[in-house]
């Protein structure tokens, strides 16, 4: 465990939000875990990789950065292995790690920014699989009493970005451990969506295996997504909204040329990246605080913008897709 007094988190959060922590704690084992959780009754905040938030205000409270490492065979058969990965894992790395070992299933999750500890509270998702196809379990700690208690897939809820962490439990539990039941031959391969197949065959490959499938998403999201490392960012600032059938045709009547996803018969999903492009706000930069010139749902940082600034920017994109289209937009990231 280590602790950090009046320090800034600039380099704690991939947006590069420069706010500063009265307090920040390492947690580096379990125990540690359980014994800060229990003996602080108050306010904590807890910080994974810092890849999925905007930090707007210096924070007053305890901050604990989840560092718990590991990788872990708890199971295997001839087909899958079922790998416990601590929550303090660098979720790419991880990535990297399983096609090392020729282990299926997260190729698709390529170069995803944050933590495998984070990986659930919002479903990550990306090229058609979500951490859900893969997910077994998870191990959390309850916020007050320090009890670990086992979520299965089906106690999660997982939806479009959407878990349990993020509704009824939100606050109550820190994830310290996450296990992904993933192919060890026979490979489900998803190279349908969008730009993969495209990608492949531009590189001469037919029967791609599925480092071959990480490479192009790879290459795929370079072309499209900044670099946390570069520019500031969180990825997909917003999700992308689903409306219900009468909302879309009233769109669609409008504006034929939109994309859009169909999810059932009554709900449909329209890109917020073309919304918030048709608004005209791509790649434009107000002081610090930009839109992406190559992905109109990403916000940037582009080296001093405060929380509120991009707060104050996004507030502004939802208002002026509202009143061109009718349609809603809201954050994916937590606003903090
Ligand atoms: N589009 C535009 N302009 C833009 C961006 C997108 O017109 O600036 C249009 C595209 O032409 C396409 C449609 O919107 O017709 C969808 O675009 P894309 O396939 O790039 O995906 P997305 O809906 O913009 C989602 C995820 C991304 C994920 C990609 C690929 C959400 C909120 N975002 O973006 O996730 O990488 O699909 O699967 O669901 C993230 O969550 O941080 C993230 C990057």
């Amino acid at each position: 465990m280590k602790v950090f007094n009046n320090i800034s988190l600039k380099k704690y959060n991939t947006f590069g939000i420069d706010v500063t922590a009265r307090e920040l704690v390492i947690i580096d084992t379990e125990q540690e875990l359980k014994t800060t959780l229990t003996q602080n009754n108050d306010n904590l905040f807890i910080l994974g990789g810092g890849s999925n938030m905007l930090l707007t205000k210096n924070l007053e409270t305890k901050v604990l950065q989840i560092n718990l490492k590991g990788i872990e065979i708890t199971k295997e058969d001839d087909d899958f292995v079922w790998l416990k990965v601590q929550a303090g894992e660098v979720w790419h790395e991880l990535v990297l790690w399983c096609l090392d070992h020729n282990y299926g299933g997260i190729e698709n999750l390529s170069l995803i920014p944050g933590n495998v500890g984070t990986s659930p509270i919002q479903n990550i998702g990306a090229y058609g699989v979500e951490l859900k196809d893969v997910f077994y379990q998870c191990e959390a700690i309850h916020s007050n009493s320090g009890v670990k208690r086992i979520f299965s897939k089906s106690e999660c809820n997982f939806g479009y970005r959407e878990s349990i962490f993020k509704n009824t439990e939100k606050g109550n539990y820190v994830i310290c451990n996450v296990t992904l039941k993933l192919t060890k031959t026979n490979h489900t391969l998803h190279t349908g969506y969008g730009a993969i197949q495209t990608e492949l065959e531009q590189k001469g490959i037919n029967t791609p295996s599925i480092k071959d499938v990480s490479n192009a998403i790879i290459a795929i999201r370079k072309s499209k997504l900044p670099d946390p490392a570069e520019i500031g960012n969180s990825g997909s600032f917003f999700k992308n909204p689903v409306v219900n059938k009468k909302v879309f045709e009233e769109f669609f009547d409008k504006f034929p040329e939109a994309p859009f996803y169909k999810v059932t018969e009554n709900s449909f999903k329209i890109p917020a990246g073309w919304l918030i492009e048709q608004a005209g706000f791509k790649g434009k930069r107000f002081g610090d605080a930009g839109i992406h010139k190559n992905q109109a749902l990403v916000l940037v940082n582009y080296g001093n913008a405060s929380g509120s600034e991009i707060w104050n920017l996004a507030l502004k994109i939802k208002e002026t897709v509202y009143q061109q289209f009718g349609i809603t937009i809201d954050p994916e990231v937590n606003i903090v």
